[in-house]
């Protein structure tokens, strides 16, 4: 038997097919395009979710054999609201995770107490339900017609099996779940002037939520009957695909947007710490992350103002060496953990007439590189301890990235052999569960190509730069 992994990401869509040993037979991935139409505003069309997702399945059957699928897992950005009328129509474009255009919002709905006792988690900007009360006040004859909230993996799934599913992971990134009780929260759902009819079915990340379309199988090649699963939000369907699933196991992820992963037994909650506790893609397991909002989107922009290739950017730095004099704050598009701050922008300084795109770029990899430091003491404040944690993401190519963040929060960084499947992965292994149950093997680590460890001969060197870069963010917050 196999199994098909999806992954829509907010820059690509990616698709996996993986057998029974796990071992990944083919990959394909499709660019998706994120539209900015105003400042804080990021938005994309859920029809290209679905026309990608045809795309690469019908690419991974021209390179494999798909006769033999049984389950397909989705896996996919998390907190966007894409919104469906009565006849399941989309009704604007979804706003994405990092779109800040609700900040009063999700401010008025996070001074409501009952928010962070039910929801675990400050009512960021980014989460759901601030957006679809931003609509009420700004788009109200749209905000009428709202028969459905989907987040955007699930909207896809809509696609997929004609049914109205969400699961656990990602609905606890809307502000709407009770994440303890890991059920839909009437109250909370109220104090938005929704109910549970505005909300899909929910499942576990690791159970059916139903079958793919016959006509969708037949368009694509694949079996009748091939069962979709629960799947999760990219950051627990990638730990997933990490075996990152008890307490102890962590990840860094390095991609448009930074996570620092932990995952947990138990739900503990400390909102107040800018710290995300969530419900796991397994049944009875949690997890916190910190989240960053630019990570290698930071070098993305950096890409973009000098003319040059991320790539070429960060290939170029040698051997770590003691931090640049110039800082970069990653705060393009506001802040999540821990400042949780929509209005906040990036900086650069302490420039002087030497500086050239290559200290931009140590710059700009150390600033996200602190960033990831402020996660990590904020996750250390709730009394989760990180001793080790995987690297995943675009941005863990970069060895140089690597050694600043492991000798910056002093812990080894373990990189996954060749093939970046992460979220796609976990999503094949939770269709795995669905179609197999809960014996499928999940806590594997995916074998390691090497481990970068802190550099203890720079570590103070980048502790005084990391004291720099506080006091800039001191000064800077409020210019
Ligand atoms: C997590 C978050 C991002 C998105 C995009 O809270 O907003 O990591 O899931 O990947």
């Amino acid at each position: 038997m196999t199994y098909l992994g999806l992954d829509l990401g907010t820059s690509s869509l990616k698709v996996i097919l993986i057998d029974d040993s796990q071992n990944v037979l083919a990959e394909h991935v499709v660019a998706m395009t994120v539209t900015r139409p105003h400042e804080g505003w990021s938005e994309q069309d859920p029809n290209q979710w679905f026309e990608a997702t045809g795309e690469a399945i019908k690419a991974i059957a021209a390179k494999a054999d798909v006769s033999g699928v049984r389950g397909i897992g989705l896996s996919g950005h998390m907190h966007g609201a894409t919104l469906i009328d009565a006849s399941d129509k989309v009704l604007r474009p979804c706003m994405l995770w990092n779109d800040t255009r609700s900040s009063a919002e999700a401010t008025a709905l996070d001074n409501d107490p009952q928010f962070r006792d039910l929801s675990g988690n400050i009512v960021f900007a980014g989460f759901t339900a601030p957006k679809v009360a931003w609509v009420k006040i700004n788009e109200p004859d749209i905000f009428a017609k709202i028969a459905k909230v989907l987040l955007p993996k699930d909207y896809l799934r809509l696609m997929l099996i004609g049914d109205h599913v969400s699961e656990m992971s990602d609905a606890a990134g809307t502000s709407w779940l009770d994440v303890a009780k890991r059920d839909w929260s009437d109250d909370l759902l109220a104090a938005t002037d929704l109910d549970r009819s505005h909300m899909p079915r929910l499942v576990e990340g690791s159970e059916s939520s139903g079958k793919l379309r016959d006509a969708l199988a037949l368009d694509w090649g694949l079996p009748k009957g091939v069962v979709v699963a629960g799947g999760g939000g990219d950051n627990a369907a990638s730990a997933i695909g990490a075996g990152v699933v008890t307490r102890g196991d962590a990840f860094v992820s390095l991609g448009t947007s930074g996570v620092l992963f932990a995952a947990s037994d138990a739900y503990q909650p400390d909102a107040a710490s800018a710290v995300h506790t969530f419900c796991h893609a397994v049944p009875e397991t949690w997890h916190q992350m910190g989240v960053i909002l630019a990570a290698t989107d930071a070098m993305q922009w950096l890409s973009r103002l000098t003319g040059q290739s991320a790539a070429d950017l960060t290939g170029d730095l040698g051997d770590l060496q003691s931090p640049s004099r110039t800082l970069f704050l990653p705060y393009l598009g506001g802040e999540r953990t821990p400042h949780n701050d929509t209005a906040i922008r990036g900086q650069f300084l302490h420039l002087d007439h030497a500086t050239d795109a290559k200290e931009a770029a140590r710059a700009v990899v150390e600033g996200v590189t602190f960033a990831f430091a402020d996660c990590h003491a904020a996750l250390k404040s709730t009394g989760t301890t990180i001793e080790r944690a995987l690297a995943m993401g675009g941005g863990a190519k970069s060895t140089y990235w690597l050694k600043a963040i492991a000798t910056t929060l002093n812990i080894p960084l373990m990189v996954p052999k060749a093939g970046d499947f992460g979220a796609a992965l976990g999503a094949a292994r939770l269709a795995q569960m669905a179609v197999n149950g809960a014996g499928v093997e999940i806590a594997t680590m995916p074998p390691i190509d090497k481990t970068v460890d802190p550099d203890i001969t720079l570590q103070s060197a980048f502790s005084d730069t990391y004291a720099r870069y506080l006091a800039a963010y001191a000064t800077l917050k409020d210019l």
